[in-house]
C-alpha cells in the first residue's frame, strides 16, 4: 500500500479471531492504520487489550458508550474508514448483515459506512454450506459486499472442508486489490454544493427547505473516492459529511456563494444544494412578537444564483459545471431550459413531486441532460446516482468526446 489507508476491522466471535491479531500486525507493517470493533462474541475469543496493543488504537465495543460517542461517534467511526474488513465473520454475523440488523456497534457501523466492505467468513463446514448461509452470502454480494471465501482444511471443530478463515496474507492481497481501484480524478479539484440554505427572518426564525444533503454529500464522497480534491460547501444538514479535502459549512445563499468563490479555481463544480431563491430584505434584529397584532409581511429580495455565476465566471470557470434541477412537472423540458438559462454544461434533473419521495429519501430517478442529449437513468440509490455521475465526470475530463 503506497498511501496510508484507514482500515476498520470488525472482529466477530469465531475461533479464528486469533488470526485477526496477525492481520492487524501485517496491515500496520504495510503502513495502514487499523481501528477495530470487537463484537460481544469476538471479545470471548480475543481481548480488546491485545487488539489495542497491536493496532496502537483504541478498540470499540459498545454502541451505547458515552465516552466513545463523545470522542468519536459511531457514524464518524463508519465514515472515517477507506475500507471496512470483517474478519472473521461468523454465520450469525452474516445473517445479521444480510437482514440489515443494527443491534450492536458493528452492525450499526456497517449500515452507516459508505466505504467498501470486505468480509472473510469462518465457520464449521456444514454451517458454511447451509442454504441459509449461502443465501445470506448471495444477498450480501448483491448488495456490493466483497468476500474472500473461506479456505478448506482441518477446522477447529474437528471436521474438514471449507470454512477456515482465509489466511491473513490472502486477506491482505484482497484488501490491496480492492484499494488499488483507479483514481481517475487524481489532481482534479472539485467543488460540490449540498444541502439547503436557510435565510434568517429574525434571530430565531428562518426560511428553509427540505433538502437533506444526502445526494450532494454522496456526490462529494464519490468524487473524493476517485481521487479528486473535493471542497464540499454545505448548508445545514444532519447528514455526516464524507471524507473530503475541505468542508465548509454555511447557512445562507450569500455565504454559500462566497465559499464557492473561495474554492475556485476548480476543474469541476457540481451544484446540488437547494439554494433558497429569495431572502428577507431586512432581517429583524429583534424576535418578532405575536403581540404586534398583524401577521408579518416580508419584503423579499433575490438571492444570487450560484450555479449561474459559476457557469458564467469569465476567469476561473470550472471545465465542467453540473447543476441539478428539482422539478415537479415537465421535468426534462424545464431542466433543459434551466441548463440554457444558467449556461452550465450538464443538468441532472429529477422529479420531486409529492409522490416521488426524493426529499429526505434514499433513491432518485434522474435524467442526465447535456446540450446534445438526454439520458434517463433507472431508479437508483443516491449513492449509485453519485457513483454513476462521478464515472461520467471522470470520462468527460479524461476524454472530452466521451461526453454524452
Ligand atoms: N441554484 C443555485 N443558486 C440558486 C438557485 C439554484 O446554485 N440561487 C442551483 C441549484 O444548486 C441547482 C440548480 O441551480 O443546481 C437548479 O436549482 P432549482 O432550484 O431547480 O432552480 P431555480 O434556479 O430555483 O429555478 P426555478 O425556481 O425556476 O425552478
Amino acid at each position: 500500500m503506497t498511501e496510508p489507508t484507514r482500515i476498520l476491522l470488525i472482529v466477530t466471535g469465531g475461533i479464528a479471531a486469533y488470526k485477526s491479531l496477525d492481520l492487524v500486525r501485517r496491515l500496520r507493517e504495510r503502513g495502514a492504520s487499523v481501528r477495530s470493533i470487537l463484537t460481544a462474541g469476538g471479545s470471548e475469543m480475543v481481548t480488546p487489550l491485545a487488539l489495542a496493543a497491536l493496532s496502537g488504537e483504541k478498540v470499540y465495543q459498545d454502541l451505547f458508550s458515552l465516552t466513545d460517542e463523545s470522542e468519536m461517534g459511531h457514524i464518524r467511526l463508519a465514515r472515517d474508514a477507506d475500507l471496512v474488513v470483517v474478519a472473521p465473520a461468523t454465520a450469525d454475523f452474516l445473517a445479521k448483515m444480510a437482514t440489515g440488523l443494527a443491534d450492536d456497534l458493528a452492525t450499526t457501523v456497517l449500515l452507516a459506512t459508505t466505504a467498501p466492505v470486505l468480509v472473510a467468513p469462518a465457520m464449521n463446514v456444514q454451517m458454511w454450506a447451509h442454504p441459509a448461509t449461502q443465501r445470506n452470502v448471495k444477498r450480501l454480494r448483491g448488495d456490493g459486499i466483497r468476500f474472500i471465501d473461506p479456505g478448506s482444511g482441518d477446522l477447529a471443530c474437528g471436521e474438514e472442508g471449507p470454512g477456515r478463515l482465509a489466511e491473513p496474507v490472502d486477506i491482505i492481497g484482497a484488501i490491496e486489490t480492492l484499494l488499488a481501484q483507479p483514481k481517475p480524478l487524481h489532481n482534479i479539484r472539485a467543488l460540490v454544493t449540498s444541502g439547503p440554505t436557510i435565510e434568517p427572518i429574525d434571530p430565531v426564525r428562518y426560511f428553509g427547505n427540505r433538502s437533506s444533503g444526502k445526494q450532494g454529500h454522496a456526490i462529494a464522497g464519490a468524487l473524493a473516492r476517485r481521487g479528486a480534491e473535493v471542497t464540499l460547501v454545505t448548508g445545514p444538514s444532519v447528514q455526516p459529511p464524507p471524507p473530503v479535502a475541505c468542508l465548509t459549512q454555511v447557512e445562507t445563499a450569500e455565504e454559500m456563494l462566497a465559499a464557492c468563490r473561495e474554492a475556485l479555481p476548480a476543474d469541476i463544480a457540481v451544484c446540488v444544494a437547494a439554494v433558497a431563491d429569495w431572502r428577507v430584505k431586512a432581517v429583524h434584529k429583534q424576535k418578532l412578537s405575536r403581540r404586534n397584532g398583524q401577521p408579518p409581511r416580508y419584503e423579499m429580495e433575490e438571492n444570487p444564483d450560484i450555479l449561474a455565476q459559476l457557469s458564467q465566471t469569465a476567469n476561473d470557470r470550472p471545465r465542467l459545471v453540473v447543476g441539478f434541477a428539482a422539478e415537479t412537472e415537465d421535468v426534462v423540458d424545464r431542466a433543459r431550459a434551466k441548463l440554457e438559462r444558467k449556461q452550465c454544461d450538464w443538468i441532472v434533473a429529477n422529479d420531486v413531486s409529492d409522490d416521488s419521495n426524493v426529499f429526505g429519501g434514499d433513491s432518485n430517478t434522474v435524467h442526465l441532460i447535456t446540450s446534445q442529449a438526454t439520458e434517463t437513468w433507472p431508479r437508483l440509490s443516491k449513492e449509485e446516482v453519485a457513483d454513476r455521475l462521478a464515472e461520467r465526470i471522470a470520462d468527460a475530463l479524461v476524454e472530452p468526446t466521451a461526453r454524452p
